[in-house]
């Protein structure tokens, strides 16, 4: 487990007053909802399906659970997704609302309405339809953050052909993974992306992955001109977005589906094997993007949502793609990064753009508080964030100096500052403060949300009492849950409902622990070999099996270390085939290998730290002894008992980073 500083209640926490009017106001409505669920399960799942989705039919089973873990929510009812993002809002009278404000890396800003989004999304769809692309037909998009990004989600999801999206920092070899596993038919991309004043060629990677072979199923590579530059292309199998919409009709006939029909597969790090491709439902998940929009976000008609994710990830979909839409929401995208083209990027947009609602990431925090402290002009006070009322926070654990500049120096002590826990596996939130009722404390997540069942439990599954940590699991299923692991379901069941717990408990993968007073629950970091860099979860043994892939590397181990910015920075353990390199030679294998990394994952899976050894440190019966590496990767001093290690000389040497 891994955290960066325990999360503990501080005295000197400001005190920020809850909101009043809030869709759940006021604690009572919180823990009525928590005992409707607790009464009926089914019956308070199938009120909020009713509520707030549109069904083309409605469903008269809520939940099916005779092959659970599989389990399957108003299987018998039907829907589309987008039209509840787009139709939905039209016939609602917001059409001429605006759904994006989009803000390009180079400050241009663009606003598309919820009319013009329809029209462009069902242009595309018709346009995938005409490609050939059916109901079921998977298709990957890898693409920039932009209106077209989860346009093309949207059209997806309109035509009932699941999205796979990868993130655009993933490198060719990974997105090839990707794509071969998913058995993708077409792939939406860009020319380019543009961050930070640098251009990345998606459209290059794109062709570069699909002649590594295995991936002949994809027919249609279709790409928007994002900035004109120069690409490869293949006549027949090419086509510009612009191009084909310009062909099609701007409506198109939704594809209804049952609720129970794939929406998308988002692949994600797991402690072992290739990254594996998580699979949401249609309505289950959509149900729970727009009721946590509402209760958690406290969404009203005159908010200006901006969640900074990217669409890569499964905030950026439920955040950014469905959740925003489903409820008719004004929202920010925006291409760049918070430090381009200056660290003030951030608060200047909430200022132009009149945020009201911020979702960010703690480790952008951190970083922004380095660059505030150091430079008066990108300090948030410098800027007028009045428009500002609650702020979010996801992805890792906020430690509570940093959760205090954010209540403090952005929102002025007024803002709710909301750490929302919760996994690519859980669809939406699941452990989180709710702006108008529960009273916070910075480094916690609080309070379970109505209707999720969440426990803390040790290793044989039994409940431990509060001030105990343990193993986080949820009891009862919900909605939005994975249905499983694309073309893995036993990995599902054997990952995620172990027997060790009894095979009826969900397993988050975190430690956690739950105050004896308040019950609040704090999130202590994974159980598992996952680490949590800048908020991405990587999984160490993807990184090792990509370092031991280079022919320099005999063995390769990689752990987590505590870092300040980051949360976890990786360090790698690596053992040549040829001597140990020292000063200048070690500096140069070690870039080497970084590159290496970055070609063969992407570059967030670089280790920050690269230390050479003449052997691994193992025990008697060969295996590599983590526990030590990771006291190394720290800087620790060695006092754990090395007797069970077969070579402890070699500890020492691994005792410079490089
Ligand atoms: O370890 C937890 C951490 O991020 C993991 C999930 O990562 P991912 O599936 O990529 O989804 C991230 C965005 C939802 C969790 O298992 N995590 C997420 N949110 C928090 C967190 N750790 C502590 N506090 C949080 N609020």
């Amino acid at each position: 487990m891994s955290t960066i500083e325990l999360n503990q209640p501080s005295a000197t926490a400001p005190q920020i007053p809850v909101l009043k009017h809030a869709a759940i106001d006021g604690m009572e409505a919180y823990r009525a909802l928590v005992a409707e669920a607790e009464r009926d399960h089914e019956a308070f799942w199938a009120r909020l399906a009713r509520e707030h989705l549109d069904w083309r039919r409605p469903f008269t089973k809520v939940l099916n659970d005779a092959n659970a873990p599989f389990y399957q929510w108003f299987e018998d009812g039907e829907l589309n997704a987008s039209y509840n993002c787009l139709d939905r809002n039209l016939i609602n009278g917001h059409a001429d609302k605006t759904a994006i404000v989009f803000e390009a890396d180079d400050g241009k800003v663009t606003r598309i309405t919820y009319q013009a989004l329809y029209h462009r999304v069902c242009r595309l769809a018709n346009a995938l339809r005409a490609r050939g692309v059916k109901k079921d037909d998977r298709v990957v998009i890898y693409m920039p953050m932009s209106v077209e990004g989860v346009a093309a989600m949207l059209a997806c999801a309109r035509i009932g052909a699941p999205h796979s999206v990868v993130f655009g920092g993933f490198s060719a070899k990974s997105l090839h993974e990707r794509m071969v596993d998913v058995g993708a038919v077409a792939v939406i991309t860009a020319d380019e992306q543009a961050r930070g004043g640098k251009t990345l060629p998606l459209k290059t990677i794109v062709d570069e992955a699909l002649t590594m072979g295995g991936a002949e199923a994809v027919k249609t590579v279709v790409i928007y001109r994002r900035t004109g530059g120069r690409i490869p292309w293949i006549a027949g199998r090419d086509a510009w977005l612009h191009e084909l919409e310009q062909a099609q009709p701007d409506t198109c006939e939704p594809e209804w589906v049952g609720a129970e029909h794939p929406l998308f597969v988002l692949y994600t790090s797991g402690s072992t094997g290739a990254p594996k491709g998580v699979q949401h439902s249609t309505g289950g998940y959509l149900l729970w993007a727009a009721v946590t929009m509402k209760w958690t976000f406290d969404i009203k008609p005159a908010d200006v949502f901006w969640c900074t994710a990217d669409i890569g990830w499964i905030t950026g979909h439920t955040y950014i793609c469905y959740g925003p839409t489903a409820v008719g929401a004004t929202q920010v995208i925006f291409e760049g990064v918070p430090t381009y083209p200056n660290a003030g990027r951030f608060w200047d947009m909430i200022q132009r753009h009149k945020v009201s609602i911020f979702y960010t990431a703690p480790t952008a925090i951190r970083s922004l508080i380095k660059t505030a402290d150091a430079n008066a002009a990108v300090h948030p006070r410098s800027f007028d964030l009045s428009s500002l009322r609650i702020l979010g926070t996801v992805g890792e654990p906020i430690n509570p100096s940093a959760w205090t500049w954010y209540a403090e120096q952005v929102g002025g002590g007024r803002c709710p500052v909301l750490d929302t826990f919760w996994q690519t596996e859980t669809g939406g939130h699941m452990i989180s403060p709710l702006p108008g009722a529960t009273p916070l404390v910075p480094g916690s997540c609080t309070l379970p949300m109505p209707g999720i069942d969440a426990a803390i439990v040790d290793e044989t599954g039994r409940d431990v009492p509060n001030g105990q940590g343990g193993v986080l699991v949820v009891r009862k299923p919900w909605p939005s849950m994975i249905r499983t692991i694309w073309g893995n379901p036993e990995r599902f069941r054997h990952g995620y409902y172990p027997e060790e717990l009894g095979g009826k408990l969900y397993l988050a993968g975190d430690g956690a622990i739950r105050d004896p007073d308040t019950g609040y629950f704090t999130i202590t970091g994974r159980i598992d070999d996952v680490l949590n860099v800048s908020g991405h979860r990587m999984g160490t043994m993807e990184i090792e099996s990509a370092l031991a892939a280079n022919p320099l590397v005999a063995e390769a181990a990689v752990v987590g270390r505590p870092d300040e910015t980051i949360g976890e920075a990786i360090v790698a353990f690596i053992v040549l085939k040829t001597e140990r390199p020292t000063g200048a030679e070690a500096k140069r294998v070690a870039d080497e290998l970084r590159a290496w990394v970055g070609k063969e994952i992407g570059p967030i899976a670089k280790p920050k730290d690269i230390r050479f050894g003449d052997a691994m440190p193992k025990t008697r019966s060969g295996k590599v002894v983590r526990r030590l590496l990771r006291s190394v990767a720290k800087g620790d001093a060695i006092s754990q008992d090395t007797s069970t290690v077969e070579n402890p000389a070699v500890i020492s040497q691994f005792a410079d980073a490089v």
